[in-house]
């Protein structure tokens, strides 16, 4: 059995680099900024001059080969990542600054608060387009709290080839998330402007195929990578997802209105945990005072999409790796992603 390889292994391999015209290694420059070792996989962080962004790639491709050759090593990722500023509210992005199309349409799950069920929404919803036609991929966009990996109940790991990221394929899916990257407890490397760097390079690097949708699994709040997507992607809109209380209904309207000021359309709502059906009594508790959502969402000009019970049943498929939608999609709950679903594909042409 070969040993396992070390994150300081992979440091002094590095350091063994020389950058032309630096005399210094990779390490000294300062060029690496992050290196996460995971049973054999290894992914590194390097910092891109923004002006001069393609004088890192000889140099991420030797970085990747002289870790790949290391006894022990599975796979060598680097991700480039660049410190620059947020670009300013509702700037008009230059044509250049755009990012790379990846699908069709491209369909952000978003909440204005954290812990309504955009992931569980966004995992169910895209087996459900799936499995009514649509070529879909995923991509987790919470670089901070990453999910993805525990949805579709996959610790593998992207490999590379030809320059490009192979994402995961998952219960018919195509994913990627910065949680199949790095080990769960790891340290986050990617701080602050850092977050845009490799939310850009997933929508950039990963060999994506052609799919007719992308749905993308939002960080709670409204902050870079809501601001990042809307301006420098285009996207077909974002579907919001409240649960009924009203606190949670204002903090959407605030996720809608970040929406509405940067001019990306808002596809609908969805009204998470909505009710609860007594197993044992098949009585319907409308346990946070059901029809906010709808209510708010006629007020606001913008499409009801479905409402969702509180089941036990959703959330355990969501711990196993294993949605609803394809564990149970007949039940009463497994449906409403259906429901949900066809009417968000009607309202997308
Ligand atoms: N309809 C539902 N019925 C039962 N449990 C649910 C439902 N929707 C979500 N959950 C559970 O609620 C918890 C939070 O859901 P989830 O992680 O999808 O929320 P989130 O909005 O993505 O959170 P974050 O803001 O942290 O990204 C999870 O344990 C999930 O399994
Ligand atoms: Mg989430």
């Amino acid at each position: 059995m070969t040993a396992k390889i070390t994150e300081q292994q992979v440091r002094e391999s590095l350091s063994a680099i020389d950058i032309d015209g630096k005399q210094q290694d990779l390490i000294a420059s300062g060029l690496v900024s992050g290196v996460v070792v995971k049973d054999g996989h290894v992914s590194i962080s390097m910092q891109v001059d923004p002006h001069n962004p393609d004088a890192i790639e000889p140099i991420k491709r030797t970085a990747e080969e002289v870790i790949r050759a290391l006894p022990g090593v599975l796979s060598a990722t680097a991700m480039l990542t660049a410190h620059r500023d947020a670009p300013a509210k509702a700037e008009k992005p230059a044509p250049e600054s755009r990012l790379h199309q990846p699908a069709k349409h491209l369909i952000a799950v978003a909440s204005g608060k954290g812990g309504v069920g955009k992931s569980t929404t966004a995992i169910n919803l895209a087996v459900a387009l799936q499995k009514l036609g649509q070529n879909v991929a995923i991509l987790d966009a919470d670089i901070y709290g990453p999910s993805l990996p525990k949805l579709l109940g996959t610790n593998a790991r992207p490999t590379s080839a030809n320059n490009k990221i192979v994402p995961i394929e998952a219960h018919g899916l195509t994913a990627m998330s910065i949680g199949f990257m790095m080990e769960e407890d790891a340290p986050t490397i990617w701080r602050g402007p850092m977050v845009m760097s490799a939310l850009e390079q997933m929508l950039r690097d990963v060999e994506w195929g052609a799919p007719d949708i992308l749905i993308i699994d939002m960080p709670p709040g409204t902050g870079d990578a809501q601001l990042t997507l809307a301006q420098r992607t285009t996207l077909a809109g974002a579907v919001i997802v409240s649960t009924p209380q009203d606190l949670a209904l204002i903090d959407a309207r605030k996720g809608l209105n970040m929406f509405h000021k940067v001019n990306v359309p808002v596809l609908g709502i969805v009204e998470n945990m909505s009710y609860f059906i007594c197993p044992n009594c098949q009585t319907q508790h409308d346990i946070f005072s059901r029809g906010g959502a709808e209510a708010e969402a006629k007020r606001l000009n913008v499409p009801f999409l479905g409402a969702i019970p509180l089941e036990m049943e959703i959330r355990a498929g969501s711990d196993k790796g294993e949605p609803i939608t394809i564990s149970n999609p007949d039940s009463p709950h497994g449906k409403t992603y259906f429901a949900v679903a066809e009417k968000l594909l009607a309202g997308l042409d």
